[in-house]
């Protein structure tokens, strides 16, 4: 079992303000005069309600519920993970950042890919943590986490964590459940594996049996921002033992998913429908986008997200076709890690699809 600081393995800390929401849930009963908090609960909020409505402006006048139970709730209900193996915070982001401060301490060894999704790398970094990346193992349609040599490195330089995007980005690679539980198992028993799953939603296989399974010494990531389209709004999941979770819950900013953001994941939890409607929209629009490219002679990585990374020949022409679009007024994403100096990677969005939008690419492919 991987370890905790010892700082956070004792009572304490103790979170000062659980809030309304969770003292009602353990009274039992609704508290309808609340006069302690101070919040601005007779703000008119005139320019709110002319703006937004009255049904936003509802949302806005009080601390929410800093255990997220609706969205929990909807989650359990609709994949099967249980209530008590899930944390809800302001995105796979802060949940990055919100495992780094529970589960490492400044100076300890973490192990990620070079290139990977970089957001982990920056908080590593910023943490004071000593950052190790190995290279992607790649080949003929083929950029994937080097999973042999992240723990390698991660049982030679007794690393606390190791990270792994699956599906990665920028590449769309998945690696099957059995190389993931594979992985576990090489890594030191003390290591964590931070397994950040913010593109879990597009998997073919999404609503597997392993999607909601609770992998010790496993803290699995996923967010609303991508099949749900809530980037704006920042809502995320942890996955994780119990024992975990409450750890995190003791250094966690108690009230980063606002109360209007919970009301509006809710709403969207709620229409499970639409959500699956959309991924198989941008699934097919994915798959449409590849062929287009790959019949122009781009090597382009089978993906499992909700974009497709391809590589160039060389840095300086994948650099330059970047800079082109951009000047274009079209942004894609390059990764800015000179060991992916070569990827390029494109949302399947429709927008991308419209004939004439990535001409500048399309010339440069068969320019060659
Ligand atoms: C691998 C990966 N993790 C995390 C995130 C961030 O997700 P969120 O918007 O939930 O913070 C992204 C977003 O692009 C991502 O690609």
């Amino acid at each position: 079992m991987p370890r905790f600081p010892d700082y956070l393995t004792g009572d304490g800390p103790t979170n000062p303000f659980p809030g309304v929401r969770v003292l009602e849930r353990r009274l039992g009963r609704e508290i309808p005069h609340q006069l302690g908090s101070n919040e601005g609960l007779d703000m008119p909020h005139r320019a709110l309600r002319d703006h937004f409505g009255d049904a936003m402006a509802a949302h806005v006048y009080s601390y929410g519920d800093a255990e997220a139970l609706g969205i929990r709730r909807r989650i359990a209900e609709q994949q099967g993970i249980p209530i008590e193996a899930m944390l809800v915070d302001a995105g796979a982001d802060s949940l990055i950042a919100l495992a780094l401060r529970a589960l490492v301490e400044p100076g300890d060894t973490l192990v990620g890919t070079a290139g990977t999704y970089p957001t982990f790398g920056y908080f590593a970094r910023g943490q004071g943590c000593r950052l190790l990346e190995v290279p992607y193992d790649e080949g003929p349609s083929r950029l994937a986490p080097d999973l042999e040599a992240l723990a390698a490195t991660a049982r030679d330089e007794g690393a606390r964590l190791v990270y792994l995007a699956n599906p990665d980005n920028p590449g769309g690679h998945l690696h099957t459940d059995a190389d993931v539980q594979a992985l576990r198992r090489e890594l030191p028993d003390d290591c964590w594996l931070l397994l950040d799953e913010a593109y879990h939603d597009f998997r073919d296989d999404a609503d597997g049996e392993f999607g909601r399974r609770i992998l010790p010494g496993v803290v699995r990531l996923r967010t609303l921002s991508k099949a749900h389209g809530l980037a704006g709004l920042r809502v995320g999941y942890a996955i994780a033992e119990p024992e975990t979770l409450a750890v995190m819950m003791k250094v966690r900013i108690h009230y980063a998913v606002s109360t209007l953001t919970q009301a509006a994941a809710e709403v969207v939890l709620d229409h499970p429908d639409e959500v699956r409607a959309h991924v198989a929209a941008v699934r097919e629009r994915r798959e449409r986008l590849a062929a287009h490219l790959r019949e122009l002679g781009a090597d382009v990585l089978p993906s499992a997200t909700n974009f497709v990374g391809l590589r160039l020949p060389g840095a300086e022409l994948a650099g330059r076709v970047h800079q082109a679009l951009l000047d274009d007024g079209k942004l894609i994403a390059r990764p800015a890690d000179p060991a992916l100096g070569h990827v390029l990677r494109i949302t399947a969005v429709e927008d991308a699809l419209v004939p004439g939008r990535l001409a500048i690419l399309e010339r440069a492919l068969k320019e060659g």
